[in-house]
């Protein structure tokens, strides 16, 4: 009985589609196995993952990857990058690589060993190394990409932060990486596999997205799955996507919302750890193989699916549809089912979600782009119910607020005695007046006694000193407050810096105290300038080391030509006019 059910079982596990190359390549050992070999990774060369690479690695044990049994060879990586195909003439069209510097490839033997870990040291997988080779990046960006464009992410990673050697090999999986966030709803090919069976689920539409979705992309992928006749698989890409995208906490949040406006028994979700590339058409084929790993018979491809947007000359990267158009020419090869959809707009006349192909003439259409939902967000205007769900609204506007709620940093910056602080102080009583929102201030003086102590006033120490300023900044304005810095910070790559850190929460605000040197050293109240001119106190900034004025602050305020009480009212004028008080 008991074989006969598990030959039923097998059976219909198989009339989901095969995964691609025929078999699911999982890459994992066997417990005792893995055991063992965890034992053994730590006497063996230990490499750290960056993020691309650990989400490659899980797709790869896990086998979202299949065929890959490990990280791409010369031969294999050549082909990809020229044909789309490996070696033996499957269609695979990224590369998927394990970059590393030069220095680590030195130290590895003919079939070294090495340890892939976390960036906690957790022993992931080993990997056998078959392959060392230099890549030609420039070769692999024009080709996969299609440009040499460091505007677009997958170029600029490739070319800029990928290692200059690549190792190739066959994997062997200790443990999958960890995950605390959503663990139910990460399910792995083999288990969703299984889910899709236990539910009687056999032809599944898979949707893929890296934004948050709207009632569009509930009417798009209902749409969808009604004309292929099939259940609804929402997979959105939850490893890396496109700097600057929502987050995925902020993200899943929203597909929970949504999925309760589905109808019962129709959809379901699983997030899939992928390191986008933004690669366009060749991703596309790219994430419909994935998806056919993951049990799904066919596969939504939209407008623009997987653009990076446009160039440094203002031109979109891929033409909207050729993504469509290459998943079209290997339908016939790939073995899941491609379902081009145009993009949904409102048709308010007739109060519903129309393909833009099927827009009548006398509709009245309307859509609220990225860039417009982001403005209403920040102003804290109204969303319509056409557009959004009002819960999916409210978690975006949670992580959004409007931006009088939103934090940032005033980063005052000039020479000493230039009035930094007595400006800071004096917009600091501004800002405690009119409202009850929380302010650091985090002053030159304060902050080496504390957060910079040691810290002396070399180009190195200095620097040190605003990167530590610019990371409790970034993390005050992250948490919505308001932090007022006042170093001198002479250096502008130090100050960019600081700059880059916090505007990925909220805005810089780079005011230059430009007070001249002969007044700052006439008023010279802590008697410094007098002793760096005696030789007493050596690298003294604006004696005899050097102060980078800054070349475009958004705001410069001399404080020999107004009176404190006239220089922060500037400062609150221009708060008041960016909507910042
Ligand atoms: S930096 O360059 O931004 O790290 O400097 P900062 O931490 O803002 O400097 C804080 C105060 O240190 C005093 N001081 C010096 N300043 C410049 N150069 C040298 N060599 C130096 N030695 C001590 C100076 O008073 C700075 O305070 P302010 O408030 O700017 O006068």
């Amino acid at each position: 009985m008991k074989a006969l059910a598990a030959e039923l079982a097998s059976a219909e596990l198989e009339a989901l589609v095969a995964p691609h190359g025929g078999v699911l390549r999982e890459l994992y050992l066997p417990a005792a196995e893995a055991e063992a070999l965890k034992r053994r990774s730590a006497s063996l060369p230990q490499w750290t993952l960056n993020q691309r690479q650990l989400c490659d690695l899980e797709l790869l044990l896990n086998g979202g990857f299949s065929p890959l049994q490990g990280f791409l060879g010369r031969a294999d990586y050549d082909r990809v990058v020229s044909e789309m195909r490996l070696a033996d003439g499957s269609l695979w069209p990224i590369p998927i690589t394990l970059d590393v510097d030069e220095a680590f490839a030195a130290k590895l033997t003919e079939n070294a060993q090495i340890s892939l870990n976390d960036t906690q040291g957790t022993p992931l997988a080993v990997l056998t190394v078959e392959d060392v080779y230099f890549p030609d990046r420039i070769a692999e960006a024009r080709q996969v990409f299609g440009t040499t464009d460091r505007t677009h992410p997958g170029v600029a990673e490739l070319l800029d932060r990928t290692g200059s050697v690549y190792l190739g090999g066959r994997l062997q999986g200790i443990q999958p990486p960890a995950h605390y966030d959503f663990s139910s709803l990460r399910r792995s090919p083999r288990e969703l596999r299984d889910w899709f069976h236990q539910h009687g689920w056999h032809r599944i539409v898979a949707f893929q997205t890296r934004n948050p979705m709207h009632r569009a992309h509930r009417e798009l992928t209902l749409r969808a799955a009604e004309q292929v006749g099939a259940k609804l698989l929402i997979q959105p890409s939850v490893g890396r996507t496109k700097p600057g995208d929502v987050d995925h906490y902020t993200r899943v949040r929203c597909y929970r919302a949504l999925l309760k406006h589905y109808p019962q028994d129709h959809a379901t979700l699983s997030l899939l750890p992928l390191a986008m590339r933004m690669g366009g058409p060749r991703e596309a084929l790219w994430h419909a193989i994935i998806r056919k790993n993951y049990g799904a018979s066919h596969f939504i491809v939209g407008r623009d699916h997987a653009g990076p947007g446009k160039d440094s000359q203002g031109k979109p990267f891929y033409d909207p549809y050729a993504a469509q158009h290459l998943l079209a020419r290997h339908q016939a090869e790939l073995g899941i089912e491609i379902v081009p959809f145009p993009a949904m707009v409102y048709a308010a006349n007739r109060d519903v979600y129309v393909p833009q192909t099927e827009v009548q003439p006398e509709d009245e259409v309307r859509d609220i782009s990225g860039t417009e939902l982001r403005r209403r967000l920040q102003t804290g205007e109204a969303i319509p119910e056409w557009f959004t769900f009002p819960d999916v609204v409210k978690i975006l506007r949670e992580r959004h607020p409007a931006q009088q709620r939103q934090g940032f940093s005033l980063f005052f910056t000039g020479l000493s005695g230039s009035g930094k602080s007595t400006l800071a102080q004096a917009v600091l009583a501004r800002l405690l007046e009119t409202s009850s929102r929380p302010v650091t201030i985090l002053d030159g003086d304060e902050v080496r006694r504390h957060l910079s102590k040691g810290l002396g006033f070399s180009r190195e120490d200095r620097d040190a000193n605003i990167t530590r300023i610019g990371f409790v900044a970034s993390e005050v304005v992250r948490h919505g407050g308001i932090v007022i810095c006042a170093p001198i910070a002479p250096y502008a790559s130090a100050r960019t810096e600081a700059r880059q850190l916090v505007e990925a929460h909220g805005r810089f605000v780079e005011i230059h105290v430009s007070t001249p040197l002969e007044i700052c050293e006439a008023r010279d109240r802590k008697g410094l300038y007098a002793a760096a001119r005696a030789g007493k106190i050596k690298g003294f900034t604006g004696i005899d080391d050097p102060y980078e004025t800054p070349v475009a602050p958004e705001l410069r305020i001399d404080t020999s030509q107004v009176s404190v009480s006239e220089a922060a009212d500037k400062v609150w004028e221009w708060l008041q006019t960016q909507a910042l008080a």
